[in-house]
């Protein structure tokens, strides 16, 4: 949906996904197909029919993030229900030269979700070979509650956070 919640967390900054975003975000998206259980390539047409539908979801939260005013990644909170939301579609572009801003990503969007949006539990998914975005979630406050395997076997990790565990 078209929001408006901004925020920034230690180096990175947090704003609502724009237009002008969605072609870097296509090619990162691209690039890291493989880390995402829908990892088929997305070519601009598919990106510009997601951008469409997106801005029409009434519970999907996407944000572009920035650093020193430079896109690097994204990152979403959605599928929001019962107090209970999902986090996903987290991506950094490794070229910034600075490591870490995952984990900052993590935090500011998490805390964002707790404060403003009446969500008081997130969950997530990641593929258990998925070392660094694994590491990051564990050093927000996510904790392994579960697991499941995708249609090729793949083993995906069940995670969760309650506001009384994220990192700050
Ligand atoms: C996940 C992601 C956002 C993290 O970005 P980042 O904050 O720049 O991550 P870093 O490169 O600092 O890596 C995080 C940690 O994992 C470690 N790591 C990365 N690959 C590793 C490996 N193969 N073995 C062991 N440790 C590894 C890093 O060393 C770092 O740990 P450290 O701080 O103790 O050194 C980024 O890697 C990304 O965009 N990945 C592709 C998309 C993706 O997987 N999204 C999540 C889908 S669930």
């Amino acid at each position: 949906m078209k929001h408006n919640f901004y925020d920034s967390y230690g180096k990175i900054e947090l704003r609502p996904i724009e237009a002008n975003d969605i072609e870097s975000l296509r090619l990162l998206r691209n690039k890291h197909r493989n880390c995402f259980i829908y990892s088929d390539i997305i070519t601009s047409e598919a990106q510009q029919n997601w951008f469409t539908n997106y801005l029409s979801k009434p519970d999907d939260y996407v944000f572009s993030v920035f650093l020193r005013d430079k896109w690097i990644g994204s990152v979403s909170i959605y599928n929001i229900e019962k107090n209970q939301a999902e986090f996903g579609r987290l991506l950094i572009d490794s070229d910034t030269g600075e490591k870490g801003l995952g984990v900052s990503v993590t935090i500011c969007v998490c805390k964002l979700a707790f404060s403003k949006m009446n969500v008081s539990r997130i969950v997530l998914q990641v593929y258990e070979d998925n070392i660094s975005a694994y590491k990051t979630y564990i050093r927000a406050g996510f904790k392994i509650f579960g697991h499941s395997f995708d249609v090729n076997g793949k083993k995906l990790l069940d995670m969760e956070l309650f506001s009384s565990d994220l990192s700050e």
